[in-house]
């Protein structure tokens, strides 16, 4: 990203113990080319030192409203944010969001902007649970302010319960997709993403497999939480577990993959089938391990898997967009063409895995969308979590208006 170019974070901080998370936050956002901002309020210089956020911000931290030489530090900061993180978000400062307060620095900016605003709530489970902040949370979500929810885990006081502050690569993927211009409004929508490879057993030790990571899945379940929707995972691939908004399931094999599908397929406005799923399965799964004494050839019998897709198609909600994903080495629109109309789907996304930078495992991806109407889109080699934004602001789109 061109320093000049950069989009502008403003990334206040919360006096809570998880201020010393958002050193991290702040970090992340910086390498990824961020121009960022600290602004500490005073709570948050009794947990962490101004001194570490200005060595690694791309300005000197700001702390109070008064003592800086710009008369007007909120107004400045506020309208030149493209995007203000508030990590962590207390209690009290929820409420003072919630309720239009402004008696200091990180307060008053919040109110003079006009930029998206992520907030990452850290309290003890018993103030996340309690009513006032619940009615302070839904204020926050009815104004259009994205909330990353917290994780159950370690808080302070050697205490466990709800109320950790999501983990700061969560926290600067949400900043990442908010900020994207391809951000679509997913708020009350439902989404099921696959993601991995299937693996069919041979025996117990052995299996017939592919290579995909669950990358490309994963990003688009991430991107797909960040801008609002409820997500269902279904992956073969550990991953994005207590991701807030998203609901992971599981999977090791094809038939266990269509199993999950078939049950969630008729609650989700879109369906975006990353997964490679083996087409083929061994006729046998032997119980005991084969032993190789003796022999000089072992034959397998294969016998063909479900079409998952063609199976979701039949089951869907009207008024859904359901969405296959093509790998393929050779004459990639044409042979996803004809998937996309074999299956009677809305939109494929074909990948060419022989190409440089593209399909299994690898950070990056290079797709051309094509939907059922006609339209086709190439993109260049991009992180697999644009090609994630893409594929979503597309999908939207075919959504029926509400
Ligand atoms: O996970 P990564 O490492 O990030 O890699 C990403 C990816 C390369 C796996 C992904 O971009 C991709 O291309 N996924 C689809 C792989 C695949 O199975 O393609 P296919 O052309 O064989 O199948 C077409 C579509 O039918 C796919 O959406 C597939 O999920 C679906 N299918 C396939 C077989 C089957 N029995 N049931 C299905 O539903």
């Amino acid at each position: 990203m061109d320093a000049k170019e950069s989009p502008r974070i403003v990334l206040c901080v919360g006096g809570g113990i998880a201020a010393y998370k958002s050193i991290e936050v702040l970090r992340r956002l910086v390498d990824s080319g961020y121009h960022v901002v600290p602004v500490l309020s005073a709570a948050a210089r009794r947990f962490v030192g101004e001194l570490t956020f200005s060595a690694l911000g791309s300005e000197p931290a700001k702390i109070d409203l008064f003592d800086d030489t710009d008369p007007i530090p909120h107004t400045h900061l506020g309208r030149s944010a493209d995007l203000v993180v508030v990590a962590p978000a207390t209690a009290d400062l929820i409420s003072k969001i919630a309720h239009g307060s402004a008696d200091d620095l990180v307060s008053a900016t919040l109110l003079a902007t006009r930029a998206p605003i992520v907030v990452a709530p850290a309290m003890h489970d018993e103030m996340w649970s309690n009513p006032a902040v619940r009615r302070n949370i839904s204020m926050l979500r009815n104004d259009g302010i994205f909330v990353v929810d917290p994780s159950e885990g370690r808080l302070a006081g050697g205490d466990h319960g709800n109320g950790r502050m999501a983990e700061p690569w969560v926290i600067a993927s949400y900043a990442r997709s908010i900020l994207s211009p391809r951000r679509v409004d997913l708020r009350s929508r439902r989404i099921l993403v696959t993601a991995g490879g299937t693996r069919e057993a041979i025996d117990p030790v052995r299996f017939v497999g592919n290579s995909s990571s669950g990358k490309q899945g994963f990003a688009l379940a991430s991107v797909a939480a960040a801008w609002g929707a409820e997500v269902e995972l279904v992956s073969t691939v550990d991953g994005l577990a207590g991701f807030p908004g998203i609901s992971v399931t599981k999977v090791v094999s094809a038939s266990e993959m269509h199993e999950a599908t078939l049950d969630l397929v008729s609650e989700m406005d879109i369906v975006l089938m990353a997964a490679a799923v083996a087409d083929f399965r061994p006729s046998q799964s032997a119980t005991e391990k084969f032993k190789r004494e003796g022999r000089s050839e072992w034959h397998v019998d294969l016998v063909a898997n479900d079409d998952i897709l063609a199976d979701l198609v039949r089951r869907r909600r009207d008024g859904s967009v359901v969405v296959g994903f093509a790998a393929e080495t050779s004459d990639l629109v044409e042979h996803a063409q004809e998937k996309l109309q074999r299956k009677q789907l809305d939109m494929i996304v074909a990948n060419d895995v022989s190409v440089e930078g593209a399909g299994f495992d690898g950070d990056t991806n290079v797709v051309v969308i094509v939907t059922a109407d006609g339209s086709r889109a190439d993109l260049p080699k991009l992180e697999k979590s644009t090609v994630a934004e893409y594929v979503l602001e597309k999908a939207y789109s075919l959504l029926p208006s509400r």
